[in-house]
């Protein structure tokens, strides 16, 4: 299959999702529509990443655990926008700051910008 269609089911799930943080940190009543977009973003984003993983033959290498990790974190936001424990500006830069990486980390696993121990796993792969 086309791994481009992976990548363009990768960027509406991103877009799902912080279309509803964006709902959900910015103060107006609960909606059901928040969870919802939430879920369905999460959803595509991790079915579209260990897709095109798995297209592309590339196992699980050490950066996509890393970008799981983030996803985790924006699963637990919800949580945490409910409670109120995270919110005005730290809102802001925690979830702009988390996605930006995300998107710094699959941009640049093959441009060399990365921390070696995220690409390390590849490199063995490479020099087997
Ligand atoms: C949590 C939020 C996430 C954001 C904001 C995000 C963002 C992005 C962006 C912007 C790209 C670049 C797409 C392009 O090249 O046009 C990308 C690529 C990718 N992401 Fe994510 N991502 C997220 C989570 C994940 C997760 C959980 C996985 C799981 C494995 C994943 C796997 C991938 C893969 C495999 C690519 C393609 C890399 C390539 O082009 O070679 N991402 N991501």
């Amino acid at each position: 299959m086309d791994p481009t269609i992976f990548k363009f089911v990768h960027y509406i799930g991103i877009l799902t999702l912080f279309f509803s943080l964006g709902a959900m940190f910015s103060g107006a009543s609960w909606k059901k529509s928040f969870g919802m977009g939430h879920g369905i973003g999460l959803l595509l984003i991790i079915i579209s990443g260990f897709g095109f993983l798995g297209v592309a033959k590339l196992g699980i290498p050490v950066w996509a655990i890393v970008k799981t990790i983030i996803w985790l974190f924006f699963g637990a936001s919800l949580a945490l926008a409910k409670k109120g424990k995270l919110k005005g500006l730290a809102a802001w830069v925690v979830i702009i700051g988390l996605g930006s990486a995300a998107a710094f980390i699959g941009l640049n696993w093959k441009t060399g910008k990365l921390p070696a121990f995220m690409v390390k796993n590849l490199v063995e792969k490479k020099a087997e």
